[in-house]
């Protein structure tokens, strides 16, 4: 029996869990699993009912289970609080740091179905790309001290710290390294080391660990470079490696590329088998409680957790098949329908998952 810590959150986080955990339950029927879940509020809906986004009682409960399931947090009504209260610096860093998850992956990969989806030229995003982020998640500029502000008039300021011990470049480059041996054997490591000293050293210490990997070819490039490179063509790469701040913005590109913010599955892990799952995007105001938001993103991360923590890798892979053949089928969600498809609903499109399961 595996316990599961469900921390839906808010904005779109609901409805897209909601969704996932009917595809969970229909995985549990189909491979025999037990699973109990135990929902916590965390976020904007947790300073509202409890006075903070991350409630003692949501932490407990995270620490007695074996893989949290989180939505996202964060919106509107909670960016005027000060920032330090705010649900994506007082609940999700926090639950990132408290259970060392140093280690966050975002595979992006381009379903053939929706080629058509994707913002490339259909000559670029033909050949196809399969991309694992490959994201330094608890130190970087997200972490350094000091961060602060002081003064007053024109010369107030404000500074944050980018800042690597070997220890941690070292240890999310090993994490790349391992799982480039089973894809591709590449790493490309993005950095910015024609400028920033953080980086020299970052490129200097992946340079050593790839020592230890002689059957994995390893490259360089610059964040810019990278960025560019991307568009022009994505089908180069395998597992890029990043550190915090980059990883975070280069992830977003690759889950526009494959067609919609709303398809970037992550999982968050650390040593052990304990993980975070969650979208790589956010609580999506714009669109939140319609009902029309993309649940792939969150139903692949169970997916994930399914994998990483449970040791389930046929369910998982039969989750991800399932939504490979909804999408081949021709049903999508309205932000990857485009102007020929009708578009179905969150829970509509799950359902159609569960009928492929
Ligand atoms: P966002 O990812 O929430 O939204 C960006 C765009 O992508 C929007 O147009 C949105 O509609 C679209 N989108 C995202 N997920 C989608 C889905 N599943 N289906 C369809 N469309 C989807 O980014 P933002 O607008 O910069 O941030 C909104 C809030 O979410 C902020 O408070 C931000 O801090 C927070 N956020 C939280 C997390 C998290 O909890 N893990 C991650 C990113 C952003
Ligand atoms: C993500 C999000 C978070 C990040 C925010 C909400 C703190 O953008 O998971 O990509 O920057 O890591
Ligand atoms: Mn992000």
């Amino acid at each position: 029996m595996k316990k599961i810590a469900v921390l839906p959150g808010d904005g779109i986080g609901p409805e897209v869990m909601k969704a996932a955990l009917k595809v969970l339950g229909a995985v549990e029927k189909k491979f025999g699993l037990e699973l109990v879940y135990e929902e916590a509020d965390v976020g904007g809906c947790a300073i509202d009912r409890h006075g903070s986004a991350l409630p003692a009682a949501t932490l407990a409960l995270c620490e007695a289970a074996d893989a949290v399931l989180f939505g996202s947090v964060g919106g509107p009504k909670w960016e005027t609080l000060p920032p330090e209260r705010q649900p994506e610096r007082a609940a999700l860093l926090p639950l990132r740091k408290h259970f060392n998850l140093f280690c966050n992956l975002r595979p992006a990969r381009v379903f053939p179905s929706l080629a058509s989806g994707s913002p490339l030229r259909p000559d670029i995003v033909g050949k196809g790309f399969d991309i694992m982020c490959v994201r330094e998640l608890t130190s970087g500029i997200y972490f350094g001290t000091p961060r602060g502000r002081e003064g007053k008039g024109p010369d107030e300021r404000a500074y944050d710290t980018k800042s690597y011990t070997r220890r941690e470049i070292e240890r999310i480059a090993r994490k790349a390294f391992e799982i480039a041996r089973v894809r591709k054997r590449k790493v490309t490591s993005v950095d910015k080391a024609n400028v920033l000293e953080s980086m020299v050293f970052w490129r200097e210490v992946v340079t050593d660990v790839a020592r230890e990997y002689p059957d994995v070819a390893l490259n360089h490039i610059y964040i810019d470079n990278a960025a560019m490179q991307l568009i022009r063509d994505p089908h180069q790469f395998d597992v890029l490696l990043c550190g915090n701040m980059f990883g975070d913005i280069i992830s977003d590109e690759c889950a526009m590329l494959t067609g919609s913010m709303g398809l970037l599955a992550s999982a968050s892990l650390n040593e052990s088998r304990f993980g975070l799952y969650e979208p790589a995007g956010g609580s999506a105001p714009d669109i939140a409680g319609r009902g029309v938001a993309n649940p792939v993103a969150q139903i692949l991360s169970t997916a994930m957790m399914l994998k990483y923590s449970l040791g389930e890798e046929t369910a998982a892979a039969a989750v991800e098949k399932a939504v490979a053949d909804t999408l081949d089928a021709g049903i999508r969600t309205r932000d990857i329908a485009g102007e020929q498809t009708t578009a179905v609903g969150t829970d509509a499109f799950g359902d159609a998952v569960i009928e492929r399961l």
